[in-house]
């Protein structure tokens, strides 16, 4: 190689580290690696619908069922008061399920089933009780076939799901 090739090899060689670098210059950072997961500051687990039915309005629609079938007035009458409460609840938690007014299929669907089931436990009569308690389950059914939930069908328990918890009328 003569000294001219070599400076033309020199100079070919430093435009391109320097073309590389300018490109290199321009190019975006990279992205910051994905914070780990278990490094992420804590966020609020917020229910949803589902969570909502699932914990809180099924155990309590079951719990009511029981206690009026075991003619456990008192306890019947305190199973309603929780279960107008959750509702109550997810009004206020969720107005809307995929746009749809919740308070208003709520009253809709339960409103007078309920009303119904409270005459009856005044009463203390099991076959009031038993045929509003049935409108109460289909009021359930009613939403969910409104909310495009069809398949979940409510009945009315044939068993107790709560072992440790006496649903019988105390002597
Ligand atoms: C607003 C109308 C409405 C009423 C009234 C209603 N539900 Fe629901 N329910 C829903 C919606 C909406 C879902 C689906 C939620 C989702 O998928 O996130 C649901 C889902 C459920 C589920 C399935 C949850 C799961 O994870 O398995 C159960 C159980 C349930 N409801 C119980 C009841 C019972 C019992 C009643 C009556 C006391 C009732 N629901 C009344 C709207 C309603």
């Amino acid at each position: 190689m003569n000294k001219s090739s070599v400076l033309v090899a020199t100079l070919v060689t430093a435009f391109l580290i320097a073309s590389r670098t300018i490109l290199m210059a321009q190019q975006p950072a990279p992205a910051a690696p994905p914070p780990n997961a278990a490094d992420a500051a804590p966020v609020p687990y917020v229910l949803s619908m589902g969570d909502m039915m699932n914990t809180l309005v099924q155990p309590r629609h079951a719990k009511l069922g029981l206690a009026g079938h075991g003619e456990n007035w008192p306890l019947a009458a305190y199973a309603l008061v929780e279960i107008r409460q959750v509702f109550a609840g997810i009004k206020k938690a969720q107005p809307r399920f995929r746009g749809l007014p919740v308070a208003e299929l709520v009253d809709a669907a339960l409103g007078q089933p309920m009303n119904a089931v409270e005459a009856a436990i005044k009463q203390q009569d099991p076959k009031k009780f038993a045929v509003a308690y049935d409108q109460l389950t289909q009021g359930c059914n009613a939403c969910h076939q409104a909310v495009d939930h069809p398949f979940v069908v409510i009945k009315v328990p044939d068993a107790s799901a709560f072992p440790n918890q006496d649903f019988r009328a105390r002597p």
